[in-house]
């Protein structure tokens, strides 16, 4: 029976790699989809004992690796234009990944001044206090405040495409050519701009990191990281991070991954559309303090944005307040009956999430909107625009019940 196999997969479009990437006819069963391999472990050479025990290629143990891992690999890999990808249990766990396979004392990180939270501790207090890792906190859309940050101890440069949660748009290219001229490498977190949408490794990232938790599954139901890059790199994070670290995907979370992508295209262009029309309407309403969203006009980075994601959309993310104190953002929040108030993103239902002025890591590298009313993120799904549209209006008339629209 002909499918493409592996070799072939990045001859494939978007959509059929969606679809056949990852999955493989059983041939025990003849099952058309690749079955869920749960086993802890897998039947060894007659002769073990010349074995490489840290062999990530053939599973012999699940913590290193599985049969659903390296379905999921593989098409994450195609999917990113990449050679090889590392799957982790959480993104977190893929971000550490590098950290800990790429760092050591003495060496030096520049990291987005505005990233996820974790992200902000590790290089705020956890790396530094303990490991003796230096990191400097950069505007990334300031270059020269990039280039300004080199030193020759810098190693990598880190950076989200568009900034959790302020929407600051990363220049990858710009930051590309800044890591390589100082002999450093360029991560990117790319959970926001999953592909077709954005492939950072074109435009000359070493390494793109997602939570595999948001929009590649897509159904908010399993956790999971993926580092993708050169084979190279790829082997030295599995090598270290993953076999002697162990956070480990289950092959259960990567399956449901494996599937959850198969519709990642469809929704992408759907969420990308619905959060347009959304961001286009929040800006129009008096009742709130402001917006930000990269595909508005009113957007800092609008152009790049523009230019950087080629017309494809400025994904699903977006940040606003309402115009009142922070009891009014619970009570608006309060009065939502489609849109769902949870943590995460890129779920198929609608998220929102009031995370007050300045998070985790202080208020101080929040826009002056953001420190002043707080914000609350949300994450356009897949239910109609109208509907988020008019329980967003329903909510606001709630809340400020004295005011018509
Ligand atoms: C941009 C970004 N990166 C990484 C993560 C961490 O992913 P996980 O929750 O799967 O560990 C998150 C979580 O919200 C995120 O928003």
């Amino acid at each position: 029976m002909s499918r493409p196999d592996k070799h072939q997969l990045s001859s494939l479009g978007f959509n059929s790699l969606s679809v056949h990437g990852g999955n493989e006819v059983d041939q025990t069963s003849g099952a058309i989809r690749t079955p869920i391999v749960m086993a802890n472990s897998y039947t060894l050479p007659y002769d073990p004992s010349m074995k490489d025990w840290s062999d990530t290629t053939n599973p012999s143990y699940t913590r290193n690796s599985g049969h659903n891992q390296i379905c999921l690999q593989r098409k994450l890999a195609a999917m990113e234009g990449g050679e090889d990808a590392a799957v982790f249990s959480t993104g977190v766990a893929a971000l550490y990944g590098i950290f800990f396979t790429f760092l050591k004392s003495g060496d030096h990180v520049i990291v987005g001044d505005v990233t996820y939270e974790a992200v902000w501790r590790l290089f705020a207090e956890l790396l530094p206090e303990r490991y003796g890792i230096d990191a400097t906190f950069v505007d990334m859309g300031d270059m020269d405040a990039v280039r300004a940050a080199v030193r020759p101890t810098t190693k990598l440069i880190h950076t989200e495409s568009i900034a959790n949660p302020t929407t600051k748009v990363a220049d990858i290219a710009s930051l590309a050519g800044i890591a390589k001229a100082a002999g450093a490498m360029l991560s990117v977190d790319s959970t926001f701009t999953p592909p077709p949408f954005f492939r950072p490794l074109e435009l000359g990232a070493n390494l793109v990191v997602h939570s595999l938790t948001k929009y590649i599954n897509g159904h908010g139901d399993a956790m999971g990281g993926v580092v993708i890059g050169a084979k190279e790199l790829i082997h030295h994070i599995k090598a270290d991070a993953l076999v002697d670290l162990g956070a480990t995907i289950s092959p259960f979370n990567a399956w449901l991954i494996t599937r959850g992508s198969v519709t990642l295209p469809l929704r992408l262009k759907q969420q990308f559309s619905t959060a347009e029309t959304v961001a286009r309407y929040l800006e129009t309403e008096k009742r709130l303090a402001f917006v930000t969203y990269p595909g508005l006009a009113s957007h800092d980075q609008h152009e790049l944005a523009k230019s950087q994601f080629g017309g494809r959309g400025y994904g699903a993310m977006m940040a606003f307040a309402v115009d009142g104190d922070p009891d009014t953002q619970n009570r608006f929040v309060s009065h939502l009956k489609v849109i769902t108030s949870a943590v995460s993103l890129g779920h198929d239902e609608t998220l929102i999430v009031h995370v007050g002025g300045g998070g985790r890591g202080g208020s101080e590298r929040y826009p002056e909107n953001f420190r002043k009313y707080g914000h609350l993120r949300l994450s356009i799904g897949l239910e109609d625009p109208e509907d988020i549209i008019s329980d967003i209006k329903n909510a606001l008339a709630l809340t400020f019940p004295e005011q018509a629209a």
